[in-house]
């Protein structure tokens, strides 16, 4: 990878990367596109990252499709599919891990404990192999895009970290490479996750500033549903991802329920103005 880039474009001014861990959906292709758009050069990565899976996790199971992947790569004219090795990614005598701290550790952080660690150095490491001058992430993982955000800014990394919109099915369900290990029901109970967001974000529209009182008639909608078990719901303020007390600014209501023993996460931002 490095030789590459440093035959190609050896500043990396005009490299756009899109880091993935494969099973590429409608959400990734979006991301490609969106990096199509904005740089010369646009590098995909494939990589199922083991550091960021808890030991009860889904590491061996994640789904992997690399024949699709690279197919899809094809169709949205990606440059370069950069598809790292376990063992050169991370030989025998690695040893070093990037820790984002306040950040990092709560909401998803506090559910997964290793999760962002795990993150946060491959994504250095990808950094530092491809030197993009823009990294494109999904605000369906709204807290990882922040610790990112976070580590590029705290370790001087040249690459500007780039927030794309979550896609959804039709009904709103946000697309995810996990969404096949649930059953019809399980997604339909599921989607309440942002059918409670969405009534968040209307109570704020609607004026209401108490984040108790939002996060009240968000928990409402998902407590009509059984056999769900809800991990946070909360308003948070959208850099800090500290929880309010009163609502003002750019505000995120981040989400994530357990269903089946699945986890599904979801956000919507909403830009108070007055
Ligand atoms: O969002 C993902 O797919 C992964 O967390 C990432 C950023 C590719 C790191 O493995």
């Amino acid at each position: 990878m490095q030789v590459w880039r440093r035959r190609h474009d050896p500043l990396g001014t005009s490299i756009g990367l899109v880091p993935t861990m494969g099973a590429l959906h409608a959400g990734h292709r979006s991301l490609i596109q969106r990096a199509r758009r904005t740089c010369q050069t646009v590098v995909v990565s494939l990589f199922v990252n083991p550091l960021q899976f808890g030991p009860a996790e889904d590491y061996g199971r994640y789904p992997r499709a690399q024949s699709q992947d690279l197919a899809c790569c094809r169709e949205e004219n990606v440059d370069l599919v950069f598809i790292p090795n376990l063992n050169t990614l991370y030989p025998q005598d690695f040893q070093t891990t990037v820790a984002v701290s306040t950040l990092a550790q709560r909401w998803e952080g506090e559910q997964r404990p290793e999760h962002f660690q795990g993150v946060t150095t491959v994504v250095t490491k990808l950094l530092n192999l491809v030197r993009p001058a823009r990294a494109f992430f999904g605000q369906k993982d709204y807290q990882q895009f922040c610790v990112i955000r976070q580590l590029v800014k705290d370790l001087d990394v040249d690459t500007r970290v780039i927030l794309c919109p979550t896609i959804r099915e039709s009904d709103g369900f946000a697309l995810s490479s996990r969404n096949d290990y649930v059953t019809k029901s399980q997604r339909q109970r599921a989607l309440s996750l942002y059918q409670a967001l969405s009534a968040g974000k209307a109570a704020i529209a609607g004026g209401l500033r108490r984040a108790d009182l939002v996060e009240k008639n968000m928990a409402k909608v998902l407590d009509a549903r059984h056999g769900l078990a809800v991990d946070y719901l909360a308003c948070c303020d959208a850099r800090t991802l500290e929880p309010l007390s009163r609502l003002r600014g750019t505000v995120v209501l981040l989400g994530a329920i357990r269903i089946g023993g699945v986890r599904f996460i979801d956000n919507l931002i909403v830009r108070i103005r007055r």
